[in-house]
């Protein structure tokens, strides 16, 4: 069968198409650059814009299932040309925080739309990916630091390779129709823990610097970082420092159930992005 991959050139995406290419289904990608898709020998890249639904017509033509990458405002529209086309499973990448996000460009304007539209839908919905700290990499390379508030701060980072391996695994097999999965990596870690993770990788101490949140926060909106999502990351944080959660076990299992392997862990993911920081 052909499985078309949406978000196809991207940190999950990528993994996704090498999964599935794995398992010797016919394995389409879109993406909206095809000339600089750079995906491997046997994927057939086709070009289209999830904002754009009739663009997808020629990607979705002869497809039966379906990875799609969550781009809310237009997820109605791409579920029904999905639909005509005769795509019969769609599996949706969402997130562990779906439900606090109603807006009409939120996950579950996209997981609505695919569960609304009577095809067979599984909703993966990952925790932070561990690719988040790929923005330390500027500082790390430079001086070996990491300028931060909360550094006691909890998360469970999971692998973008995980995600993917998930995705690709309740694309081919049946049984998960109608299920969300939510998960996330093996252990809940400190950002402080996280980045000497990062140090063990690549083969050098680096150093943490805290710093003070009022002080991030004028950095941050000051960078770009819209100021709701600075407060609502922020706020996260600090509750996460004031009463560390532990890491949730429920999530945890959840990829080597489906996968038959255990997670991988963040020292594995700092050493898999290890040229990223040196
Ligand atoms: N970061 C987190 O902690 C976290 C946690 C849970 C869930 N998520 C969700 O996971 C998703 C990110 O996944 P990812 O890291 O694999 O994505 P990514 O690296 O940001 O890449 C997404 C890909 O989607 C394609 N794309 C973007 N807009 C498109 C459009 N309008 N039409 C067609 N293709 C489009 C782009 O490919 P082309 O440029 O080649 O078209 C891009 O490479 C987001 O929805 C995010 O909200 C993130």
């Amino acid at each position: 069968m052909t499985i078309l991959v949406t978000g196809a050139t991207g940190m999950v995406g990528r993994h996704v198409v090498a999964e599935l290419v794995k398992t010797g289904h016919r394995v389409r990608a879109l993406t909206r650059t095809p000339s600089a898709a750079g995906l491997p020998d046997g994927v057939e890249v086709v070009g289209g814009d999830l904002t754009d639904p009739p663009s997808l017509e020629p990607s979705l033509n002869g497809v039966e299932r379906m990875y799609l990458f969550s781009v809310g405002r237009t997820a109605r529209d791409v579920v029904a040309a999905a639909k005509w086309a005769g795509v019969r499973r769609i599996v949706v990448l969402s997130g562990a925080l779906a439900d606090t996000d109603d807006s009409e460009d939120g996950y579950l304007a996209v997981e609505r739309a695919v569960e609304d539209s009577g095809l067979e839908w599984t909703h993966i919905r990952p925790g932070e990916f561990a690719a988040n700290w790929l923005d330390w990499a500027p500082t790390i390379k430079e001086g070996r630091v990491v300028r931060r508030p909360y550094g006691a701060a909890v998360t469970q980072p999971t692998h973008e390779a995980d995600i993917a391996a998930v995705a690709a695994r309740v694309l081919v097999e049946d049984g998960h129709t109608g299920r969300t999965y939510t998960f996330a990596g093996p252990a809940a870690l400190t950002t402080v823990a996280q980045v000497d993770a990062i140090g063990t990788a690549i083969g050098a101490a680096v150093r943490f610097d805290e710093l003070d949140p009022a002080q991030a926060r004028a950095e941050w909106i000051s960078n770009g970082y819209p100021e709701a999502f600075v407060d609502w990351i922020f706020a996260m944080w600090a509750e996460s420092v004031r009463a560390p959660a532990p890491t949730n076990q429920e999530w945890a299992d959840i990829v080597p159930r489906l996968t038959g392997r255990p997670a991988r862990t963040f020292a594995q993911w700092a050493t898999d992005h290890a040229t990223d920081f040196r």
